[in-house]
């Protein structure tokens, strides 16, 4: 059950529901609670309501709306369409007995059609199916979960940018249930495989000696897989070779893991963006990671500049790691931020036990961390998703097509040959 994880601003409720009568309401309301949600996001109303509410906010995971009242069901789901971010798994119910409104409605993306009056365990059924879909793999995944890339870079070395890059990808796998890459391009001293006790292979240093070999299958058997949903390409060159290679192969990994999983986390150490700014391109998320020192202060002025100029479509996340407790700071945090003239988005405390825990157990830090420790973690992997929701992110520009076509896309296209 990941409702904790969802109820911070910004991201998905894990439900609403639009019901038209008493009747409906009291039947969902026990059913919500069994799942883990407030019986409170059972509204009065119908399709009407779910229509004006959800252009105001964020839609839901999954959705319940009721269509006794329309009198044209599948054409006021357009409505609907034109105001459900893809990804809602949408459940209708009406008193319609028609097997065509059903075939139609469910070619349109709904996920359902209850006719009622219903059952509660045909409610729990439909409910089971659609949370199994949300949690399932990307192969089974009837929702489309747009493709979110965030590059990691820490100001300096040594601020955790390894650590919160490794937890993030972790996060997005345990948490969100989200097929995730880390990509680690330290190419010659990285900790993304060693952090996660697994060994690096010799994949990351085949892509780079023969980019060309880069496609799906190489990705399938190249990337070492920590847990169901994430899959590690990380390498230990050798410190005697340097590193050549016009960037190509980081080009074609991006592309690959684009295509392959739904979240990608690069690990991206600061002069490789010298050297490979096309990395932070496609990103929708750049985690600048820093510390509280004068150093970190100047570089991290330096870097954000660099993003605003390189990569002005993708956001950013500003992160203080490894923050003492009590007076030993040689900036204060508001000095900080006055200096780099923005604010802290996340605060992580330094806490040298928990880092070193984690390092001994082979698990990244954010599976370890327990009380004042989780919540920035948590507060990290919800912006990151909901900064590559927004509008406007590279994941409009630029985003791998859906793997299935949304409620939004399949309803026009429907309408438009109905019309026609
Ligand atoms: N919040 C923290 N408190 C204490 N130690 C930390 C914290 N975050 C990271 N560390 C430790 O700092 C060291 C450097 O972290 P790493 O992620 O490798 O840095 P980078 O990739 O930025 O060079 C590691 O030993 C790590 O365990
Ligand atoms: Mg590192």
């Amino acid at each position: 059950m990941n409702a904790p994880f969802h109820a911070r601003a910004g991201l998905r409720d894990p439900f609403t529901a639009f019901v038209c009568d008493d009747a409906t309401a009291d039947m969902l309301r026990p059913v919500a609670v069994e799942h883990g949600w407030s019986p409170e996001k059972v509204n009065k109303g119908g399709l009407r309501n779910a229509v004006q509410s959800l252009s105001v906010s964020a839609s839901p995971n999954i959705l319940f709306v009721d269509l006794s009242e329309s009198g044209d069901p599948l054409n006021d789901i357009n409505a609907l369409a034109e105001v459900c971010e893809p990804g809602t798994i949408v459940i209708a119910s009406g008193q319609v007995n028609d097997v065509r409104l059903y075939r139609d409605l469910v070619a349109s993306g709904i996920h359902d059609y209850l006719l009622k009056p219903f059952t509660v365990d045909q409610l729990r059924d439909t409910f089971a199916h659609a949370q199994s879909i949300l949690s399932g793999p990307r192969g089974e995944a009837q929702v489309d979960k747009p493709h979110v890339m965030t590059a990691v870079v820490g100001v300096r070395g040594g601020v955790g940018a390894s650590t919160l890059a490794t937890s993030l990808a972790w996060l997005l796998g345990e948490k969100a249930h989200r097929t995730t890459a880390l990509l680690d391009l330290d190419v010659h001293f990285g900790t993304g495989a060693l952090a996660l006790d697994l060994e690096p292979g010799r994949g990351l240093t085949d892509a780079i000696e023969n980019p060309s070999r880069i496609d799906g299958l190489f990705i399938e058997r190249a990337m070492v897989r920590a847990n169901e949903r994430l899959s590690v390409l990380s390498a230990e060159a050798p410190i005697n070779t340097p590193l050549i290679t016009d960037g190509t192969a980081f080009f074609q990994l991006q592309e690959e893991m684009r295509n392959a999983f739904e979240s990608t986390v690069i690990d991206l150490p600061r002069q490789m963006l010298i050297q490979y700014p096309h990395m932070v391109h496609d990103a929708h998320v750049a985690v600048v990671v820093a510390e509280l020192t004068l150093a970190a202060t100047r570089d991290t002025i330096r870097l954000l500049a660099w993003l605003k100029s390189n990569a002005p479509q993708t956001k950013v996340i500003v992160v203080a790691n490894g923050v003492p407790s009590g007076g030993a700071l040689e900036i204060s945090k508001k000095d900080f931020e006055q200096s780099i003239e923005r604010s802290v988005d996340i605060v992580f405390p330094e806490d040298g036990k928990l880092a070193a825990q984690a390092a001994k157990l082979g698990k990244p830090m954010a599976e370890v961390a327990t009380g004042k420790m989780a919540g920035p973690f948590a507060q990290l992997s919800n912006m990151v998703l909901s900064h590559a929701s927004e509008e406007g992110s590279a994941a409009e520009v630029k985003g791998a097509p859906a793997a299935k076509p949304s409620l939004v896309g399949n309803l026009k296209s429907m309408l438009a040959k109905k019309a026609a």
